[in-house]
């Protein structure tokens, strides 16, 4: 064991991973690539769980921190004006499509699920949320207490009455075959019924996933939100959309992941890659719903001028550079050659992905179970080829991956051109 493995295992806690049989420090990262303490050097397609959006060492974000570094103020508390802050609410305000759209500022995504969850408690004077199947927001009581996947549950404590939907799960024996139509309606009788069945009087919100990263990149079929809002709608239930994975035109096809069913929701909370690795998170709202609760709050680090400087400068460049077309153009080549290769791949269970943001499921050859070992062996492999995946899903056999969006298409060849020999190696082993 290397020494600072030996000494990060004495000092942090066991429940925190560390990817790989020998965990790798990254000290260094241009463009879409970075390099570990051996000089190694990797293809990065998990970009930090999606947090370098546009790559490493990008001039136009080193230099708006280095100019707010040199103003010798680092940061000033929300008691004072922020330009910077202000700017970049405007910025999502506009582009969230939300009316008269308000903007709060915190540190994570988890925060931002708290205050979303707050400001819809709050106004619908109710503790009873929906959430879906498989969904992953956040660590602490509020936001654990919506997510739906035992291995990041650390406890049941939960300041919410929560109930869970379908929606994102079509690949649960009980829905096999099914038409995405006929499940969407399945759906939304099963919300129904959940409506009629599970809960008392007024319901506060519906918190979800567009796209679910830590449950593996399951998604429901486009168009379920929109049908689901129809129901919400008939008693006021609030949507909240957590974009923490799939904003800033991630998926290709919309700029947030909830505009691929059609919907604007009325709120959405982001953190991840907006500041490009620096810790921007917040939530976006109706203005009667951020304006609505009667006692202060503040976020003492949220919105500083630090990580607004990095986040107005990563979002100016994903929208100066069209970073949506160029994940739906890059994503494209990946999605579609790891679906070429699946068929004579019997490890491959699923091929899925939107965009920049795409999942192989490994499965058992013989049984089709989920095989988490094969996973945790194509991460080695693809390591030792030079390329970092991620690796998620309900029984951690999913390779997850979510490249910077500043993806060139050679860029992409050559990460499916690894990937496919990775899944081959694999492939042959488990035969
Ligand atoms: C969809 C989603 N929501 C919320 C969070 C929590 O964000 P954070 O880890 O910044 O608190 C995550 C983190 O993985 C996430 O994927």
């Amino acid at each position: 064991m290397s020494d600072l493995l030996a000494r990060h295992r004495a000092v942090m806690p066991n429940w925190m991973a560390l990817y790989y049989n020998e965990p790798i420090e990254i000290v260094g990262g241009k463009g879409n690539r970075v390099v570990d303490a051996n000089g190694k050097s990797y293809l990065d397609f998990f970009a930090g769980i999606l947090t370098n959006m546009i790559g490493y060492d990008v001039p136009e974000v080193r230099e708006a921190v280095e100019s707010r570094l040199a103003s010798g103020v680092v940061h000033t508390s929300t008691l004072y004006l922020i330009r910077g802050q202000v700017e970049l609410a405007e910025k999502i305000a506009r582009l969230s499509g939300i009316p008269d759209a308000k903007v709060f500022f915190t540190n994570s995504g988890t925060e931002a699920n708290e205050t979303a969850l707050l400001l819809a408690t709050y106004a619908r004077g109710s503790d009873q949320v929906l959430a879906m199947r498989q969904s992953y927001h956040g660590r602490s009581f509020g936001a654990i207490s919506v997510t739906s996947n035992r291995s990041w549950k650390n406890n049941s404590l939960s300041p919410l009455n929560v109930h869970f939907l379908h929606g994102a799960d079509k690949h649960l024996a009980q829905f096999r075959g099914m038409s995405d139509a006929g499940y969407i309606a399945a759906c939304v009788d099963d919300l129904r019924h959940v409506l009629a069945t599970a809960v008392s009087k007024d319901v506060a919100a519906l918190i979800a996933e567009p796209i679910q990263g830590v449950g593996g990149f399951t998604m429901a079929p486009d168009g379920l939100f929109a049908a689901y809002k129809e129901v919400l709608d008939e008693e006021g239930i609030l949507f909240v959309s957590d974009e923490v994975q799939t904003g800033w035109g991630r998926t290709g096809s919309a700029f947030f992941g909830i505009q691929n069913h059609g919907v604007t929701p009325d709120m959405m909370t982001f953190a991840k890659g907006l500041g490009n690795g620096f810790a921007v998170g917040g939530v976006v709202a109706r203005g009667d719903l951020m304006d609505g609760p009667h006692a202060a709050g503040v976020a003492t680090f949220g919105g500083n001028p630090i990580a607004m400087a990095a986040a107005n400068a990563t979002l100016d460049y994903v929208l100066d550079h069209d970073l949506q077309a160029n994940a739906a153009r890059t994503g494209e080549i990946i999605i579609s050659g790891l679906r070429e290769a699946a068929p004579r791949l019997p490890v491959v269970g699923d091929v899925r992905g939107k965009g920049l943001m795409f999942a192989v499921e490994l499965v058992d050859p013989a049984t089709k179970a989920p095989a988490p070992a094969l996973a945790a062996r194509f991460l080695e492999e693809t390591k030792r080829l030079g390329l970092l995946v991620g690796k998620g899903g309900l029984y951690g056999n999913t390779l997850r991956m979510a490249p910077p969006l500043t993806l060139t298409e050679d860029e992409a060849r050559e990460g499916l051109g690894i990937l496919v020999t990775a899944l081959e190696a694999v492939n042959d082993e488990a035969r």
